[in-house]
C-alpha cells in the first residue's frame, strides 16, 4: 500500500467501484457509498449507465471516426471492459494513456496497462488540475503524438472540479496542444435530476466537493469546439445501443457530450 494511500476517508474512485460491484474499496468508501445511495437510490444504475457510455463513445471514435490516439483522465479503477480494450478490439494499434490521482487507482494501474503488442497504453499519477504534469509527461510523450489527432476524456470526473474557471482552464489547456480533428469526450453530473442533486449533497456531505451542472453549463465546457450529435444528452442517450435505450431516463444522474476541435 502506498504511504499516501488514507483508507479512513472515503474516496470518490472508491466510492464508485464499490457502487460498480467492485472489491477494490474500504469500510469508509462502503459507509459513505450507503449514505449517498440512501439520498440517491439510482446511482449505482446511473454509474452503471455512464460507464457504458465510456465505452459506446471509445468505440465511435475508433470505429467510425478513426481515432487511434486516446487521453483518457480521472480513469479509475479497472472495470471491464476499460477503454484501450475497447478501442483495441477496433484497431490492435491503438495508443490510451491513463491518468488518474487517486493512489488506489495507481496500485491497480497493471491491469490498465495490458496493451495488445501493436498498441501501446501508459499510465500518469497525476492531478487533473496540474496539465503541465499530464502533458509533459514522459508516458504522454511516448506514447501520444499531439500533431495527429487524439481522443481527450473526462468521463465522471469534472463535477469534481466544481469552479466552473477552473473546468475550463483544465480543458483550454489539455486542448491546446492536440491537432484539429481532436475529440473532447464529457461526462458529468446533471442538475436536472433530483436525485443527482441529492446525491451530490451527500457526496458534499462526506468531504467531496461535487458539483451537478445545468445544460448550458456542460455546453459550455465544449467552447470553441463543434459539438456532435446528438449534443449534450443524458449519457444513456448519447447514441444509445439496445441496452442503453432500456435505462429509464429518470435513473440517469450524468449528462454527456462529444465534441470535435
Ligand atoms: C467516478 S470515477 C470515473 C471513472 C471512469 N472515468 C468512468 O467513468 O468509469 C472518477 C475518477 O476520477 C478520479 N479523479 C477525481 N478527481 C481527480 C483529479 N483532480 N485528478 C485526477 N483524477 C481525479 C478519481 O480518482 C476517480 O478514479
Amino acid at each position: 500500500m502506498p504511504p499516501e494511500l488514507n483508507t479512513a476517508v472515503p474516496h470518490s474512485a472508491r466510492i464508485y467501484d464499490y457502487l460498480l460491484g467492485g472489491k477494490d474499496n474500504f469500510e469508509a468508501d462502503r459507509a459513505a457509498a450507503a449514505t449517498i445511495v440512501e439520498a440517491s437510490p439510482s446511482l449505482p444504475i446511473s454509474m452503471r449507465a455512464n460507464r457504458q457510455y465510456m465505452a459506446r463513445v471509445a468505440h465511435y471514435l475508433a470505429a467510425e471516426r478513426g481515432i487511434r490516439q486516446f487521453l483518457d483522465i480521472g480513469t479509475g479503477l479497472p472495470t471491464s471492459p476499460n477503454l484501450h480494450e475497447v478501442v483495441q478490439r477496433v484497431d490492435p494499434r491503438s495508443r490510451v494513456v491513463y491518468v488518474d490521482n487517486d493512489p488506489i487507482v495507481l496500485v491497480h494501474a497493471r491491469a490498465l496497462l495490458t496493451t495488445e503488442p501493436e498498441g501501446a497504453t501508459a499510465y500518469v499519477d497525476a492531478d487533473l488540475l496540474d496539465t503541465v504534469a499530464i502533458l509533459e509527461s514522459d508516458q504522454l510523450k511516448n506514447t501520444i503524438d499531439p500533431a495527429e489527432p487524439v481522443s481527450v476524456s473526462l468521463i465522471a470526473v469534472l463535477q469534481f472540479v466544481p469552479d466552473e474557471d477552473e473546468a475550463h482552464r483544465v480543458i483550454d489547456e489539455l486542448m491546446a496542444p492536440m491537432a484539429p480533428g481532436s475529440t473532447l469526450s464529457i461526462s458529468t453530473v446533471t442538475a436536472h435530476n433530483p436525485q443527482a442533486v441529492a446525491g451530490a449533497a451527500a457526496y458534499r456531505a462526506r468531504g467531496i466537493a461535487v458539483r451537478a451542472r445545468t445544460d448550458a453549463e456542460v455546453t459550455g465546457l465544449f467552447r470553441g469546439m463543434t459539438l456532435l450529435e446528438p449534443g449534450v444528452v443524458p449519457v444513456h442517450r448519447w447514441r444509445p445501443d439496445r441496452a442503453a435505450a432500456a435505462i429509464e431516463d429518470e435513473h440517469v444522474q450524468m449528462n454527456g457530450a462529444v465534441a470535435v476541435k
